[in-house]
């Protein structure tokens, strides 16, 4: 396993260089989320010109989606543009002044309808969007010569797979959820796009990502808030499921580690952490950070849920230099500060 190689000191890990030295600009979808957000503070840190899009889809509260970008929204380097990617005629008109005034080095599409759960109920608008939608994004960066193309897929395209830990060459071809199914399809039509139209095409499958800005549909976010007011907490099935939680600034490197990728025009790499983790850990990981007892709803398990998700990250270590360095642990505690902050 890759932690034990990083023990032995024989990881390959190291901090990638930036190869944009310029400034560059950037296309951040959906820059306004939880992911989104942090990866558009780093690009605004390292000095880019950022552009974001994202139609503040009301998932969840769009107060929380400004909040995310409110330190850059005054900034003559930030561009913040309320679309939808499915409205294919305003990326065209609208996003195509912006190519046009200083071209986009990269895409990183990141907007979507996430969450497995509420895609059972809404299987056209989840598949609208995240497949069709990133369609509409390839097709803007074939009209615009834009070359390379980072999208967000996801540990949910492996499906019920007894493979473990999952990497990136194991068939994906039985998709369990609307969600799952539509992120493979953002994956395959990436791969068309690669191979006709010459676009560099990194698909990143991230794996539970935690830390600051989560969103508030996740199980760790709605957990520490009912917690904290000693609710209840609904926990689907035994709390034998695992998830290889992953902090989101590791995330976050293995992106902009991506948006610099020069090797073959497609690739796919899981974004993980390599270490799955039980959902009554989880839960009592969280109480002690919290410092709260949690009172257990014991409920049946969800449909489209996955018994467990585990990262194999060789891959990402090799062509990306990925190597997660924060703990569960620790992201829970960076976590739970900053929604003890915004409370
Ligand atoms: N958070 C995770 O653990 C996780 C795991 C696997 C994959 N992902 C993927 O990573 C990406 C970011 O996830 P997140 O957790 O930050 O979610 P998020 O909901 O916080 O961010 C997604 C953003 O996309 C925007 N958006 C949604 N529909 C849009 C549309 N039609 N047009 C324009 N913008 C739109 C939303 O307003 C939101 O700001 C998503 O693609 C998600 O599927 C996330």
């Amino acid at each position: 396993m890759l932690c034990d190689l990083a023990k032995l000191g024989m990881s390959h890990c190291s901090d990638f260089k930036n190869s944009f030295v310029d400034m560059s600009h950037f296309l951040v979808t959906g820059g306004a989320g939880f992911i989104g957000s942090h990866l558009v503070d780093l690009l605004m840190e390292e000095g880019h010109e950022v552009t974001v899009l994202d139609n503040l889809d009301p998932f969840y509260p769009a107060e929380i989606k400004r909040a995310n970008i409110q330190a850059h929204l005054d900034k003559s380097t930030f561009r913040f543009f309320e679309m939808d990617i499915c409205d294919r005629d305003g990326l065209k008109d609208r996003l195509g002044k912006e190519a046009e005034r200083k071209p986009f080095a990269a895409i990183i599409h990141l907007a979507a309808k996430a969450g497995v759960r509420p895609s059972v109920e809404d299987p056209v608008g989840y598949h609208e969007v995240n497949a069709r939608g990133t369609q509409n994004l390839l097709e803007f960066a074939r009209s615009f010569g834009i070359e390379q193309f980072v999208f967000a897929s996801s540990s949910s395209v492996y499906g019920v797979n007894s493979e473990l830990p999952w990497n990136e060459e194991i068939g994906v071809s039985r998709p369990i959820s609307p969600y799952s199914s539509s992120k493979m399809g953002g994956e395959l039509i990436g791969h068309v796009y690669s191979h006709l139209y010459g676009i560099r095409f990194i698909a990143l499958r991230f794996f539970n990502a935690i830390g600051p800005r989560q969103r508030p549909d996740l199980a760790i976010h709605k957990f520490a808030k009912k917690i904290l007011k000693g609710e209840s907490i609904p926990v689907f099935g035994d709390g034998s499921t695992g998830r290889d939680y992953t902090y989101v600034g590791d995330i976050i490197k293995g992106i902009r580690a991506a948006v610099e990728y020069e090797g073959s025009r497609y690739e796919i790499i899981n974004l993980g952490n390599n270490h799955p983790v039980m959902l009554n850990e989880l839960i009592e990981r969280l109480e002690n950070v919290l410092g709260r007892k949690a009172v257990i709803d014991r409920l049946p398990p969800q449909p489209g849920d996955l018994p467990l998700t585990w990262a194999n990250i060789e891959k990402a270590q090799n062509l990306l230099g990925y190597c997660p360095s924060v703990s569960l642990e620790k992201g829970l505690v960076k976590f739970s500060t900053w929604l003890q902050g915004n409370s």
